[in-house]
């Protein structure tokens, strides 16, 4: 455990906000949490914040309280058997990291996650999702520190409420009250791909491999390609990946796009609703490769707001405003932020 005092958040977000915090407390277990939580953070300035790898965080300046860091990456056999297997993860692990270990293990199921930035902990929170699959479809169960009292919780698959981009971790009875200490992933070991959102099985023969052959690690190079080609890499350019979430609208609302814009692209979501791709929307009110002030909308993807270098928060935040007010008097949809401002 370790605690510091007036310490840059540039390491800690993906936008690259210069920011600073009052505290920084990290932990290594949930007993050492719990610990914390008793002794420590009674005198630590409120408010608590945990965060991960700050990949979808936007900081709109210093923060006055505390953020709380999980520096456990283990990953320990729970149970298995000759087709399946559970592993916990610690919250601190780079998910990325964990999805190659899976696969170097051959442990299957979250290959299309790959790349995705982020910590296995904010993978359980956010239900992280690409190309068809969904971090919530492999999570069995989570576990947590209740940040008011200490106590330990642990939330099965089906009390976690996973819905596109969402968990009962995101509802406003219980954000902000549980420290996610680890996950318990359910993956199989027989590789079964998921090749059917758009574009993969083109990625796939254009890269010259048999979608009916694949391997595991040959569908993870190629989701790598995909969103190396049209994400911009943080490191080079801050951005918190998909600045919106696509809304789903139902199929009435959606006839209605489609007399402004014939066509519109559409995924199917149940009989009465659909998702429409935010990037489409964005890019219809002209704001594709376009910025104001220092925040940027990126060229190859308009979903994805970027910092074009020294870019404030509000900056990100006034040009968000503007392509949500554009959409909505274009189209009649409200588009809303996934980022979280702080
Ligand atoms: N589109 C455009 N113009 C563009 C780009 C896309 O009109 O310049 C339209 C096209 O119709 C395209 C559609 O948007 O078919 C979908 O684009 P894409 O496949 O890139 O996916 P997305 O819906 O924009 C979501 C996730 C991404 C994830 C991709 C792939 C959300 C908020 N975002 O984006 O997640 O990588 O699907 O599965 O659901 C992230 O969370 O950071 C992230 C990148």
């Amino acid at each position: 455990m370790h605690i510091e005092h007036n310490i840059s958040l540039l390491p800690h977000n993906t936008f690259g906000m210069d920011v600073h915090a009052n505290t920084v407390v990290t932990y290594a277990s949930a007993a050492e949490l719990t610990d914390l939580i008793h002794t420590v953070l009674p005198s630590c300035p409120k408010p608590l914040l945990h965060i991960g790898e700050g990949s979808n965080l936007l900081f709109m300046g210093d923060f006055g309280g505390t953020i709380l860091l999980c520096s456990n990456r283990d990953i320990d056999i729970v149970e298995q058997d000759a087709d399946n297997i559970v592993v916990r993860v610690g919250a601190g692990r780079i998910m990325d990291d964990f999805i190659d270990h899976a696969i170097s293990h051959g442990w299957y199921g979250l290959e299309n996650l790959s790349l995705i930035p982020g910590q296995v902990g904010a993978s359980a929170v956010q239900n992280i999702g690409a190309y068809g699959v969904e971090a919530g479809d492999c999570i069995r169960r989570v576990h947590c520190v209740s940040l008011e009292n200490a106590t330990t919780r642990t939330f099965e698959h089906d009390e976690c409420a996973y819905s596109y981009r969402h968990s009962i971790f995101k509802d406003a009875d219980y954000r902000g009250r549980y420290a996610v200490v680890s996950v318990e992933y359910a993956l199989s070991k027989h590789f079964a791909p998921h090749l059917d959102y758009g574009g993969i099985r083109n990625s796939i023969l254009a890269a010259g491999l048999v979608p009916e052959s694949i391997g595991a690690r040959e569908l993870r190079d190629i989701i790598i390609g995909i969103r190396q080609n049209k994400l911009p890499d943080p490191k080079v350019q801050g951005n918190a990946g998909s600045f919106f979430m696509n809304p789903i609208i139902s199929r009435a609302e959606y006839e209605r796009i489609c007399t402004i814009v014939p066509n519109a692209p559409k995924y199917d979501i149940d009989a009465n609703r659909v998702k429409v791709p935010a990037a489409w929307l964005i890019e219809q009110c002209g704001w594709k490769g376009q910025n104001l002030q220092r925040a940027g909308v990126h060229s190859r993807q308009p979903l994805v707001l970027v910092n074009l270098g020294g870019a404030t928060g509000a900056e990100v935040k006034a040009l968000s405003d503007r392509i949500r007010h554009d959409v909505f008097a274009h189209f009649g949809v409200h588009i809303s932020p996934e980022v979280i401002f702080v």
